[in-house]
């Protein structure tokens, strides 16, 4: 049978997967997965800030070089994850994403750094850029990062943008955030944001919806969303896709609904269909292929969900990577 990555193929659509490090290389069904199956590749972990300068001044990328060279290999492009979050920073930068003991100006000249030495080690290697990562909160507010507080205000958006182009002029530039997929007053505030950077002359080239949903939630309002993004002549990608699901019984929520798997592949269905209906999508990516590997078990437990992704714990394909095969 023909795989996701050649099916996409046909259509012009890269399939990605984030790519855990651990696994790649030592464990061999995953990696064969990974390269058979996958036209793009994203680290889940490898390039965020807390990995690539744990210690400040002292550069380790070992990891991602591994996978970019794995990518190289097998004919895949690469999602380069993320430059500028307010989570998983190195400790001697900041412990949580809002309070740090450096000043205002040693922030800026940090992330200027940062920017500027990551971006220009894997020049040429990395298609799109997750520039700035979940600016915003669900309230459509902008988040009181480290960089927010010494920016006094989200000013460090624009500058991010700027430098990563001049850093590496050739990487398509996004912004990546979550439950944008739905209409609202997050969207709302992320596509005025957009706008704003745009009437600046910003190089920002693409909005990537992460895609992480769950079936308690109902299905979001995705193709809408999708292409109001594209109207502003921007790409569009999803990032991060799982679809999660309660898993265990409890006494205050639902019972686990043993018609879950087909709202899952209704789910997965409808959100590769989204994209496959816009121009504009140019990736789709899930946040992992199997269970076993999900973020997802251990982040969302009240109540515990799980069982988010295309293979099963064994890393056999389920039912959802079927409906994938049959949309594509
Ligand atoms: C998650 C990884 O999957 C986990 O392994 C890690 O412990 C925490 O981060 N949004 C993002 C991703 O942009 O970087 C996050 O990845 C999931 C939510």
């Amino acid at each position: 049978a023909d795989s996701l990555r050649a099916l996409a193929a046909r259509v012009g659509l890269r399939i990605g997967t984030a790519v855990n490090a651990d696994q790649l290389g030592t464990n061999e069904k995953y990696t064969q997965i990974t390269a058979q199956q996958f036209s793009s590749v994203t680290a889940e972990n490898a390039m965020k800030w807390a990995e690539v300068e744990a210690v400040r001044g002292t550069y380790t990328f070992q990891k991602a070089d591994q996978l970019v060279a794995f990518a190289k290999k097998n004919k895949q492009l690469v999602r380069g994850h993320t430059l500028v979050w307010h989570n998983q920073l190195p400790t001697w930068l900041s412990a949580d994403g809002t309070t740090t003991t450096l000043s205002d100006d040693e922030v800026k000249a940090a992330l200027k750094k940062h920017i500027f030495e990551t971006m220009r080690h894997f020049k040429g290697d990395i298609w799109q850029w997750d520039v700035v990562n979940e600016a915003f909160d669900d309230n459509g507010q902008p988040r009181q990062s480290i960089w927010y507080k010494a920016w006094g205000g989200t000013g460090y958006i624009a500058d991010a943008f700027r430098w990563a182009h001049q850093a590496d002029p050739k990487a398509l530039l996004f912004y990546n955030d979550y439950n944008l997929e739905f209409t609202g007053v997050k969207s709302d505030a992320v596509y005025a944001m957009v706008r704003s950077l745009q009437a600046q002359r910003v190089p920002i080239h693409g909005v990537g919806f992460q895609g992480h949903l769950s079936t308690q939630y109902g299905y979001p309002d995705l193709s809408n969303n999708l292409e109001r993004f594209a109207a502003l002549g921007l790409k569009v990608a999803l990032t991060e896709v799982d679809v999660r699901t309660q898993t265990k019984p409890d006494a205050v929520n639902e019972p686990v609904n043993a018609l879950a798997p087909y709202a899952q592949e209704s789910y997965w269905s409808r959100t590769l269909q989204a994209c496959l209906a816009v121009r504009a999508c140019i990736s789709f990516t899930p946040w992992g292929f199997g269970d076993a590997y999900s973020w997802v078990p251990g982040w969302f437990t009240e109540p515990q969900e799980g069982a988010a992704l295309i293979y099963d714990e064994q890393l056999n394909p389920k039912g959802q990577f079927d409906v994938l095969r049959q949309d594509l």
